[in-house]
């Protein structure tokens, strides 16, 4: 049976989230701000909830509706059928997302849902289910934009930008969901070289990595939000889970890191190690202004400090000596750049070929691609 679903992602990776749902086989895809509808069956929700790596979020709409006030927004949601969606003996916790004037205080619509669900089924069986914030069997999932209201249960039940991999983190680690659709928006394939020389924890290459050998995002998730479904099905689970356990590595895959701070390379070790791909991404301890120039095309994808987080003494002066070095030793390469700091960008002195905005956490950064003639 086709479903719809909705499955949401970071601001600026709409296009790749639509190109990864794709992939899958979803159909009806409509995409939306920091998001996209899609309709598959239960075995294609499964799928992605699994493996995706664009996507934050995924969750199947229950109900949406337009409220006047908040005994609007009880009565309504006491009035749903949740006794198809959560039995007495379930744990629930509701995950809000609220934008509205009419609810000043962000917590509270969660506890009027909260309180007219229990209620409702209270109402009809004699017994409420209690709330479990930790690890609720349903994850329910309110987003208020004004006066519009929709509900829907998470499938994964927390962010899937959480993969389990980076225990180190560095000094200003990307958004793996950030890094997986960075390199999709720049178009590597694992065939070309692929270089980060401001590597960090390594977020790009791992991402880059699991990618390549076909790892499900979610590989190391010990419980999905699905599982506490009411109309869960176990066997169809068990086949996606083992369906996608054939890792192979690409020929000519080719991964490369370098940092020019020892102890940042040493954390990004142990995350490449933990993660069991040491033979697949190589690294090194390196100035990126004194790299050995790679001596064939590459693809570069990186993140140099934006002078937020990390304070730079010249950030000026730092991304116009990138843009030389970029000029001097990467003639015939590709090179990415994710970078919030606009006007040292600018600095770097060569023409985008192409410019993507993208947001790494509440910063808008500017993602551009540099073909180095
Ligand atoms: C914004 S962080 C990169 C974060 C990384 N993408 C991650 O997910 O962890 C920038 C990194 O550039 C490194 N860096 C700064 N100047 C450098 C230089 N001249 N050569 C090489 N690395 C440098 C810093 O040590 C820092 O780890």
């Amino acid at each position: 049976m086709m479903r719809d679903y909705i499955a949401t992602t970071l601001g600026g990776l709409e296009p790749v989230l639509v190109q990864e749902l794709e992939s899958f086989g979803a159909t009806d895809i409509e995409p939306g701000q920091r998001m996209a509808r899609f309709k598959g069956d239960i075995e294609l929700l499964y799928q992605i909830c699994y493996s995706a790596r664009t996507t934050l979020r995924v969750l199947e709409p229950l109900a949406s509706f337009r409220i006047l006030s908040e005994k609007d927004l009880y009565w309504k949601t006491f009035d749903l059928p949740w006794r198809k969606v959560l039995g007495p003996d379930q744990t629930f916790a509701i995950t809000g997302v609220i934008n509205s004037r009419m609810f000043p205080h962000t917590n509270y619509p969660s506890l009027v849902v909260k309180d007219a669900l229990c209620d409702r089924i209270r109402r009809d069986i004699g017994r409420r289910p209690d709330v479990d914030r930790d690890q609720p069997d349903i994850r329910i999932n309110l987003h208020i934009f004004e006066d519009q209201v929709d509900i829907s249960l998470d499938a994964v039940g927390s962010s899937m930008h959480m993969r389990g991999y980076r225990r180190y983190q560095g000094l200003a680690p990307l958004n793996e969901v950030l890094a997986a659709g960075l390199i999709r928006l720049a178009g590597w394939t694992p065939d070309i070289p692929l270089w980060d020389p401001m590597c960090g924890s390594g977020t790009i290459l791992t991402e880059a990595a699991e990618w390549a050998i076909g790892r499900p995002s979610q590989i190391r998730r010990g419980r999905f939000g699905f599982q506490g479904w009411i109309d869960h099905e176990p066997g169809i689970w068990r086949k996606v889970k083992l369906a996608d356990r054939e890792e192979t590595i690409p020929e000519g895959l080719e991964l490369f890191g370098a940092d020019q701070d020892a102890d940042i390379i040493e954390g990004a070790r142990k995350n490449i190690r933990g993660a069991g791909l040491g033979e697949i991404i190589m690294t090194e301890v390196c100035d990126f202004f004194q790299l050995k120039p790679p001596g064939k095309p590459v693809m570069i994808i990186m993140n140099p400090p934006y002078d937020e987080k990390i304070p730079l003494e010249e950030a000026e002066d730092f991304y116009k000596r990138i843009g030389d070095k970029l000029k001097k030793d990467f003639t015939g390469s590709t090179a990415w750049i994710l970078s919030a700091n606009k006007t040292a960008m600018r600095q770097i002195g060569l023409q985008s070929s192409q410019r993507f905005q993208v947001f790494n956490g509440p910063l808008a950064a500017e993602f551009c691609e540099y073909r180095l003639f």
